[in-house]
């Protein structure tokens, strides 16, 4: 397979061979969490400048729902990769790339767990109650405390801003492998394109 891949013209079409893909759960589960995130992200982001009013409340409910359902999705999409390893990556990926990689799922996983905790523990230092899907109750993270709600409001918004970073720099990475590198990275979490068995 090396010699293969030594013989490979990256301008040319990716070897599809060669391409080794995540199983149809984990592509399920990427995709919707990566709308889910970047929606929450834009939201958020997008609220912390609004004024008090009636939109702000409607959107904070909003953005709390998909908050707890993307939290239960990390949980769901932790414990599924921990069986399931990531496939391996090709060849022409060095040493040094591939534990960058590894280096940014992870900071990806710590982010996807820390963002939506945050934002439990803020609420609940404020005072304001928590439900998964904004339907089933949660229990309080923290007591009420206004001096902790203030804290926990500016860890919020820290790990939001180092979410978008990492987010936009895995986007990146990932558009380049496809249309600089040719090297069928991106088509290992395409979703219809080839399949890994679950
Ligand atoms: C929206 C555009 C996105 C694109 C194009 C994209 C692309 C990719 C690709 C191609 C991989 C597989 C890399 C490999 O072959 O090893 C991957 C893995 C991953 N992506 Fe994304 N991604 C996107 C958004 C996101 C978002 C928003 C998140 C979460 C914050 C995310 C989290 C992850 C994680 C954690 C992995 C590693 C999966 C694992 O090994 O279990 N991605 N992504």
């Amino acid at each position: 397979m090396k010699a293969d891949m030594a013989d490979h013209d990256p301008r040319e079409e990716p070897m599809a061979t060669e391409i080794q893909h995540y199983t149809p759960t984990a592509k399920w589960l990427h995709w919707i969490m990566a709308v889910l995130i970047v929606l929450l992200l834009v939201l958020g982001f997008y609220l912390s400048g609004l004024p008090r009013g009636p939109e702000k409340t409607t959107l904070i409910q909003v953005h709390k729902a998909i908050g707890t359902i993307v939290l239960a999705l990390a949980i769901v999409r932790l414990v599924w990769r921990l069986k399931h390893p990531a496939p391996l990556l090709p060849a022409s990926i060095t040493a040094l790339q591939q534990k960058a990689t590894h280096a940014v799922h992870w900071a990806l996983y710590a982010l996807m767990f820390a963002q939506p905790l945050s934002g439990w523990a803020m609420s609940s230092a404020r005072g304001f109650p928590v439900a998964l899907g904004g339907i089933i109750p949660l229990p309080a993270l923290a007591m009420k405390n206004e001096a902790l709600g203030k804290t926990l409001t500016q860890v919020h918004e820290f790990i939001g801003w180092a979410l978008a970073v990492v987010v936009i720099g895995h986007v990146a990475m990932a558009l380049k492998h496809h249309f600089v590198d040719r090297d069928g990275i991106l088509l290992r979490m395409w979703p219809r394109y080839g399949t890994g068995t679950d």
